[in-house]
């Protein structure tokens, strides 16, 4: 047995590895994939097979997924360029027969209307007319998003274009933990999850921040063109600018909202919490 892992480069599909490897899957039974494979020695050190495969490049891909059994489909990072590569992802896989596809679309693919939601959208629907066994791991925002941004709240406060939504945010960890979880048990074939943390809302995770640096940290809710302005005046190009202004309005409208029920349950536990990831980035 193979578990094929796509995007092992990168955070989330790193996690994953790692845990399928304390979860005591033989290191020689996962395949790590990675654009540049020289990237992922560390784990070739420790007995994962390593692969180089694009998803611009077919052939990569069928060669990555020889032998897979399940494969592990982390999506693409490059944003409105992901439902072609995903389709030469879906392609490979169904070449190489795999026996389950686990991939990690966003939460509510189906009717979120954010703009990040479609090429997550039509990737599930060319899972699906594929025939491929399908497990959907639809993961609601990371926490780290938001910690990764404490130096710029503590500095300037947070900003966004989320009103009072809530977002359902957990930590990679967790949702790497039921990526593995689903990978490693039978009876997920078909499912779909809805993956997310403890929720709250902008206006919380400032007050969550004053509580605990002692400074008193502000949300300011701005219009998404105010929003996408600020991002781009912080150097962000304007079309991820814009991208991520409009998801934040998603979240306003309950998008990213998902209850924690799904998550807490295929990992077995309560998952990392606002406070928490705060906590242990300060
Ligand atoms: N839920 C959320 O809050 C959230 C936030 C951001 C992103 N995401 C989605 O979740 C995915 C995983 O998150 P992450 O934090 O692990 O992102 P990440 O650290 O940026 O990793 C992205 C991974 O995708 C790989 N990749 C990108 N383009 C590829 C291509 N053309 N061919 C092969 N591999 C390619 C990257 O490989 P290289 O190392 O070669 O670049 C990397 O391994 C992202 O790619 C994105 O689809 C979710």
């Amino acid at each position: 047995m193979s578990i094929v892992v796509t995007g092992a480069t990168g955070h989330l599909g790193r996690l994953i590895v790692e845990s399928l490897l304390r979860r005591g899957v033989p290191a020689d039974q996962i395949v790590a994939l990675g654009r540049d494979a020289t990237r992922l020695t560390a784990l070739a050190d420790r007995g994962v097979v390593v692969r180089a495969a694009d998803y611009t490049d077919p052939a990569s891909l069928r060669a990555a997924f020889d032998g897979a059994e399940k494969l592990m489909f982390v999506s693409g990072s490059e944003v409105g360029q992901r439902l072609a590569q995903h389709r030469n992802v879906v392609a490979a896989a169904r070449e190489a027969g795999v026996g389950l596809v686990a991939y990690t679309s966003i939460a509510h693919a189906d009717s979120a209307r954010m703009t990040l939601a479609a090429e997550h959208r039509a990737t599930e629907e060319e899972l699906r007319a594929s025939g491929l066994p399908l497990v959907l791991l639809r993961n609601s925002w990371y926490l780290e998003n938001y910690t990764g941004q404490l130096p710029t709240y503590l500095a300037h406060g947070v900003a966004g274009s989320a009103g009072d939504g809530r977002v359902s945010a957990a930590a990679r960890a967790d949702y790497a933990d039921a990526a593995a979880e689903v990978l490693t048990t039978d009876g997920h074939a078909g499912q779909v999850y809805e993956l997310g943390g403890e929720a709250f809302t902008l206006t919380e995770l400032a007050d969550e921040l004053s509580r605990q640096s002692g400074r008193e940290i502000r949300y300011t809710d701005l219009p998404v063109d105010g929003y996408t302005a600020l991002l781009v005046s912080v150097g962000l190009p304007e079309a991820y600018a814009a991208v991520l202004a409009d998801a934040d309005q998603g979240l306003a409208r309950g998008e990213l909202y998902v209850p924690a029920a799904d998550l807490e349950k295929l990992i077995g536990r309560r998952p990392t919490t606002l406070a928490e990831a705060i906590r242990a980035t300060l």
